[in-house]
């Protein structure tokens, strides 16, 4: 046994590779990708130009914005296997572990599965930045005992996901505020979905199930599947008279408001700032004000109770106010998550990249961490291995 062990339980703070592709001061409120603050490309940019962005590292010009725009509309269509995979589900199956699972089925329609060029890696991200959407509109379809549509060429990204979802085509500005929400949750650098891909490349497995694990890893209520958490905390507290009797009685017994508090960011994350806006113009826009000013009031409530209790750095986090957004957009709440795995996708195929390709300075050949074995131990030559007619019942 080691006599010092240095233990950092959940890797906080700890620095494993170097990466290129996205930085977050957490004392400040800043996410920047590839160099450009995530405000900026949420006010100019669309999906598809920052996903250029983060897998090639720079912004495109408009014959390769339109190129790659292209390039993702062709590779829309999933292969007849899946849809018919899907309908022998169980319509209880959760969207996301449908689309977890329908990802390494994707890879059997892959082309270039065996090719590890980069070249051929960046196309295959074109193919899950295409297809994830149109797997979960899919999905949300068959569940419901209608067929799954095929998708309008001439309809960009998030427009083209909300009419594949619904069947009606959107308006303007809803397929543009879910466009921009895209761009808000698309890379994070190491959080833990993208570890979870970039160790699993490390191991020189394909692209598809690095993306698996990764939406396995979002899933979780902690990381992507707080969104939808927290649109059912709301849905409770919509008829509570004593909103802030309840989020004060939750926080006094320890448990968790969903939403709130981040591994990295000390202040409020910029991502919230920015939906926290759009909540407040959706809900004037579309008459349902009551889920803003309810959300408002769980913030006010939980940061105040934070505060008495010297906790101030817990603040709401992306998932907070992307739950009343979505709602007001009409999203059922399971395919919250997903919508953050469609959007997540861009950075796990980067960061995927980048892990293969060694693009950024330092990375490992392969992770792998070391434990302090806490179990039985029966000196250096181990147990002593008992005959089952020997052992006692316990
Ligand atoms: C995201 C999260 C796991 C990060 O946590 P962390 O920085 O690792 O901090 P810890 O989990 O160690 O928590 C530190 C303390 O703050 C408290 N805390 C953290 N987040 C909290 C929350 N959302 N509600 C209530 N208390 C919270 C913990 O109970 C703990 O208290 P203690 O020291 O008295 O035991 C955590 O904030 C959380 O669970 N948030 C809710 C889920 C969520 O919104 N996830 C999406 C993240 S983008």
């Amino acid at each position: 046994m080691q006599e010092c062990v240095v233990k950092n339980i959940g890797l906080r703070g700890v620095t494993v590779a170097d990466t290129k592709i996205s930085f977050i001061d957490g004392e400040k409120g800043i996410l920047i990708y590839r160099g450009y603050r995530i405000e900026d490309l949420a006010d100019s940019s669309t999906f598809m130009e920052t996903a250029y962005l983060l897998l090639n590292g720079r912004l495109p010009d408009a014959w390769e914005l339109d190129d790659f725009s292209g390039q993702i509309v062709q590779a829309r269509q999933a292969p007849e296997y899946l849809y018919a995979g899907l309908k022998n589900l169980p319509s209880k199956a959760d969207p996301m572990d449908v689309l977890q699972a329908s990802v390494p089925m994707l890879a059997a329609d892959d082309p270039e599965l065996s090719d590890e060029s980069r070249e051929a890696n960046v196309r295959k991200a074109v193919r899950l930045i295409a297809r994830m959407p149109v797997v979960t509109a899919a999905w949300h379809r068959i569940r419901n005992g209608l067929e799954p549509l095929p998708s309008d060429d001439h309809l960009p990204h998030a427009a083209n996901f909300l009419w594949q979802l619904t069947g009606t085509k959107p308006d303007a500005a809803t397929a543009k505020d879910l466009d921009v929400c895209l761009i808000l949750h698309a890379d994070h650098t190491f959080n833990a979905s993208t570890f979870a891909a970039r160790e699993v490349c490390s191991t020189r497995a394909h692209m598809y199930a690095a993306v698996a694990a990764g939406v396995g890893a979002l899933s979780g209520g902690l990381h992507g599947g707080a969104n939808m958490r927290v649109m059912e905390m709301l849905l409770d507290l919509e008829n509570v008279p004593d909103v802030e009797g309840w989020i004060t009685n939750r926080i006094e017994k320890g448990e968790r408001i969903m939403g709130m508090g981040h591994a990295v960011y000390k202040t409020m994350d910029p991502r919230a700032s920015y939906l926290k806006k759009m909540a407040t113009r959706l809900g004037e826009s579309k008459g349902l004000q009551k889920w803003d000013r309810l959300s408002k009031l769980v913030e006010m409530t939980a940061l105040a109770q934070f505060e008495k209790r010297g906790k101030t750095e817990i603040k709401p986090n992306v998932d907070f106010y992307s739950a009343p957004v979505y709602h007001m957009m009409g999203i059922p709440r399971d395919l919250f998550t997903p919508i953050f795995a469609i959007s997540r996708v861009a950075g796990w195929c980067s960061h995927i990249i980048e892990e293969k390709f060694g693009e950024a300075q330092e990375k490992p050949m392969l992770y792998r961490p070391t434990a302090e074995y806490v179990g039985n131990y029966c000196g250096l030559i181990g147990c002593e291995y008992e005959p089952m007619e020997s052992r006692s019942a316990v």
